[in-house]
């Protein structure tokens, strides 16, 4: 079976949180269990384009309303990704270094889209089917259907996956003029409150959609940012399929970005090794428990409770733990963070960016993640904790209450906690530090973290009987 990949992201060319991650993994992992997987990606200008060689097999010339433009598909000659990976080039729109943020977002996904339907029309052969991810990509599975231009290939099958339906790309309708000659009678099949949704469209016209993870899919019904209704409605081809993890990627016993390895037998002396590293560089006490943060430093991670919940456990649980974050997103989030760092004494430290081997440097050294989010579909971060026998502090909430067991329940392996507060987050850090004295305990969490399995095995075949 031959499944398109279509995203706006794909670790390692292109990540800007965990759809790189999953659209890197999930074709590596379909293509060897005997599928035939590719991706196509808007061509932005990253380091990793300029590392790799590549071969034009396409080049065409479309629209997106008047505005005529030429677009270049090249391919990935080496193959490195383990899956075929195609990216779009259209100049003026897509030749940049980052991958969202612009003012023009809307017209530089909506002219990438266009561009790969016009290309798979100029294919020699049809995909089985065509895999959207996100709304950067949810006019697909409308376009294909019902703009005349598409077809030819408008049998092919669609499926959507929602990362994230927070962000749902709406447009007023005068953005309309955009899509290439449609069939109006279905104009509906476009809008969600007099609005051009691309979210809510691809969810009414794909012919499967899926969340990553089970309680998220269920979670959306009662809140959707708006489109519960359409998702009660639609539930009978909707479904949640967790999430696997790049399991050579996120590897302690081969990770490339780490200087030494560990496995299940040496997880106390590899993480101490790494513990020991961290806290010299960024100036932590090493004898103290590492709690760390990773992520987008937004609303829907809870991150604007961090600091406040770091002063907290300061004052009430005393000075017994660091603190370690690495993050960017709000100016608000971000100022509060390094205002902290006037009250460290060795143990609190910000690194306020992104940074890829640092993150995987601090799975590794660190006691404890925290992830008090809001809203997580599905929520890579704890799984790659797991990974590194590093204990998650959850919010129960959408993939991490899928993913994480309370060390008070049968099993159990973690710390859950209910509120986005910072109360609930100070008392899990409260729980964690009462755990961590315990040290024989703790390396035998640590070891059963390590053997828990989150790899892409049977989400494959979840998603290989939806393509089926
Ligand atoms: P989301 O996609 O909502 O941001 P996920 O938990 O699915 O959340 O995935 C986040 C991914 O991005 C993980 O691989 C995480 O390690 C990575 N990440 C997030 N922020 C940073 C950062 N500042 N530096 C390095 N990696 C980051
Ligand atoms: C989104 C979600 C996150 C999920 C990721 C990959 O960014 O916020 O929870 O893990 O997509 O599916």
């Amino acid at each position: 079976m031959e499944i398109v990949h279509v995203s706006a992201e794909c670790y390692p060319f292109a990540k800007a949180g965990g759809l790189g991650d999953v659209v890197g993994a999930l074709p590596k992992y379909l293509q060897q269990a005997g599928n035939v997987a590719k991706v196509v990606c808007p061509m932005y200008r990253t380091k990793y384009l300029f590392q790799k060689n590549w071969e034009v097999v396409h080049k065409g010339n479309t629209n997106m309303g008047n505005w005529w433009f030429d677009y270049t598909v090249i391919k990935e000659s080496s193959n490195d990704s383990g899956f075929d990976l195609y990216l779009i080039d259209i100049n003026g729109l897509l030749d940049r270094e980052k991958i969202y943020g612009y003012d023009d977002d809307v017209e530089r996904f909506t002219a990438f889209q266009i561009a790969v339907l016009d290309w798979l029309v100029n294919w020699q052969h049809q995909p089985d089917v065509l895999h959207a991810h996100d709304h950067h990509t949810g006019l697909i599975p409308f376009m294909l259907r019902y703009c005349y231009r598409f077809k030819k290939i408008s049998s092919v099958k669609t499926v959507f996956t929602i990362h994230n339906a927070e962000y749902q790309g709406a447009m007023s309708w005068q953005k309309s003029i955009y899509l290439p000659e449609w069939n109006t009678w279905y104009w509906g099949l476009l809008d969600w409150n007099n609005a051009i949704n691309p979210l809510a469209s691809a969810v009414k016209c794909a012919d499967w959609v899926t969340t990553v993870s089970p309680n998220y899919m269920r979670e959306l019904q009662q809140h959707a940012n708006g489109l519960e209704r359409l998702f009660q409605q639609e539930s009978k081809k909707c479904i949640g399929i967790l999430n696997g993890i790049d399991v050579k990627v996120w590897d302690p016993e081969n990770d490339q970005y780490l200087d030494q390895h560990y496995s299940v037998k040496t997880v106390s002396k590899g993480k101490n090794y790494h513990k020991k590293q961290l806290c010299k560089r960024f100036q932590l006490d090493e004898s103290k428990p590492l709690f760390i943060f990773i992520g987008r430093l937004v609303g829907e991670k809870g991150a604007e409770i961090i600091p406040s919940a770091i002063r907290d456990s300061f004052r009430y649980i005393g000075r017994k733990m660091n603190f370690l974050i690495l993050g960017s997103g709000s100016p608000e989030t971000e100022n509060a963070l390094v205002q902290l760092k006037s009250i460290a004494e060795n143990d609190y430290n910000v690194f306020v960016g992104y940074n890829e081997a640092l993150s995987h440097a601090m799975y590794a050294g660190a006691d404890f993640l925290m992830m008090p989010s809001r809203v997580e579909p599905c929520g890579l971060n704890q799984m790659y904790a797991l990974r590194y026998g590093t204990m998650p502090l959850v919010r129960r909430t959408g993939g991490l209450q899928d993913t994480v067991i309370d060390v008070g329940d049968e099993g159990g392996f973690g710390i859950r906690f209910e509120n986005v507060s910072t109360g609930d987050l100070t008392h899990a850090v409260y729980r964690a530090c009462a755990l961590y004295q315990d040290t024989k305990k703790m390396a035998e969490y640590q070891k059963q973290m390590m053997k828990i399995d989150h790899s892409w095995e049977s989400s494959i075949q979840q998603y290989m009987s939806i393509y089926q």
